[in-house]
């Protein structure tokens, strides 16, 4: 519950405490934010539909548009990839020990789902989607959760007419007073305790959603327990990273010289990529391929990795991936390859482009 209460919260104090000429003044700091400013900022979409905006998609539409840039990782189904999040499916599993939470079993609300789709899918490139596609794959999410039909059509016009089969179980919070009822009335039971608590597992340390090496280092030194994944390339140093990634193309005896500092750059720009790729020693194919000795490589280089049609009918033309094409399909993936199932908006500085490849060069294996 919290989590939907933060969403609409915090975007609607952005923009009031931004919206507010007074602060600016009396803080002696910035200006006061522009119209355009604050509506950039203010985006959520509320159970009672304010905020929702013209217009309209189809449950056809959207089936199109989940297939190419959801069921990578959410499955053809909603049913999920790997462990990414299920998005249909676990009616009624609410009160299991094990509760499977999807749109259809548990979320309260349809704008929640127009909301997060609209600000923070597809994972990687948020944002990218227009009103009406937005419209489109809410329909077809709520297809996939068998509660509407396939011709159906979702608008602004009918979204309040859709009510999501969990929305009674959420009410306002009243315990202050319905608790100090129930403690006024009976006595609180408090018997067969336990004699000690102990902590016998931290959820923060359960793999759930995929993190960087910075995020995880950083996690590791919160907690103080070991996270590594076996990935020593992501978790060490800048400097140790470039010097073993020169001592492996030493040893490999790779006849370029790699450029260090540029090596060291691109690991800063691989972030990026690493949520679907690995690299290094012991990488496994995630949403993405894994990429050592991508460079000069055929397309799709990974035996067994289900590549999109585009990316094989190039890899049946025999392309080779060089430099160039390489910074091209890196620049903007869905101009390059067609219906790429790499959902990645492209990187926008040359610079970066060049960084990030010659990071990849440092995997010749
Ligand atoms: C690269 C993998 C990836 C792709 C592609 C992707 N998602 Fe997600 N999605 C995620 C991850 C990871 C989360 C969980 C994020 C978190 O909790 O911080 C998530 C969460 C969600 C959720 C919330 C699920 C829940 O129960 O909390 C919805 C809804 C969703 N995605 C819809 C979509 C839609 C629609 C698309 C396509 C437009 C899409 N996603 C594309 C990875 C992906
Ligand atoms: C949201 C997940 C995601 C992100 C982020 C991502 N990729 Fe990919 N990448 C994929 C998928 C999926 C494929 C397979 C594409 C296909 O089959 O069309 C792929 C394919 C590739 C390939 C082709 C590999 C081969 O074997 O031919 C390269 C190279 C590549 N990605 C590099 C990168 C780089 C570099 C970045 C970061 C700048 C990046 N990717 C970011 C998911 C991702």
């Amino acid at each position: 519950m919290s989590k939907f209460l933060n969403v609409l919260t915090a975007s609607a104090v952005a923009a009031s405490v931004l919206a507010t000429p007074v602060m600016a003044e009396k803080l002696g700091l910035g200006r006061p934010a522009s119209d355009d400013e604050i509506a950039a900022w203010d985006i959520d979409i509320r159970p009672d539909g304010q905020g929702l905006p013209e217009g309209s998609g189809s449950v056809m539409d959207g089936e199109d548009l989940y297939m190419d840039q959801c069921s990578v990782c959410h499955g053809v189904f909603g049913e999920a990839e790997g462990r990414w999040p299920v998005l249909a499916g676990g009616d009624g599993s609410l009160s299991d020990d094990r509760p499977v939470k999807t749109i259809g079993s548990y979320w309260p609300y349809l704008s929640t789902v127009w909301d997060y789709v609209h600000r923070a899918m597809p994972f990687g490139d948020a944002q990218s989607l227009s009103n009406d596609e937005v419209y489109a794959i809410t329909a077809y999410l709520m297809y996939l959760n068998y509660l509407v039909e396939d011709d159906f059509v979702l608008s602004k016009e009918n979204f309040l007419e859709v009510r999501m089969p969990n929305e009674e179980n959420f009410f306002m919070d009243d315990r202050a007073d319905a608790e100090l009822v129930a403690f006024a009335k009976s006595e609180v039971c408090m018997s067969d305790c336990k004699d000690n608590v102990e902590i016998t597992a931290r959820a923060a340390i359960v793999d759930v959603t995929p993190e960087d090496a910075d995020a995880r280092e950083a996690r590791a030194a919160r907690l103080g327990v070991d996270v590594s994944e076996g990935d020593e390339e992501a978790s060490a140093t800048e400097e140790e990273g470039a010097e073993e990634a020169a001592a492996s193309t030493t040893a490999e005896g790779a006849e370029q010289e790699l450029d260090m500092a540029l090596v060291a750059e691109g690991e800063k720009v691989f972030k990026r990529c690493a949520a679907c790729h690995q690299v290094g020693e012991g990488a496994k194919d995630r949403v993405g391929p894994v990429l050592n000795g991508v460079m000069d490589a055929p397309f799709g280089h990974v035996e067994g990795f289900r590549y999109s049609k585009g990316l094989l009918d190039m890899a049946d033309e025999g392309m080779v991936w060089t430099e160039e094409n390489m910074a091209e399909f890196l620049k903007k993936p869905r101009g390059y390859i067609k219906r790429t199932k790499m959902s990645f908006a492209g990187l926008r500085k040359d610079e970066e482009i060049a960084a990030v490849i010659e990071y990849l060069k440092s995997f010749p294996e």
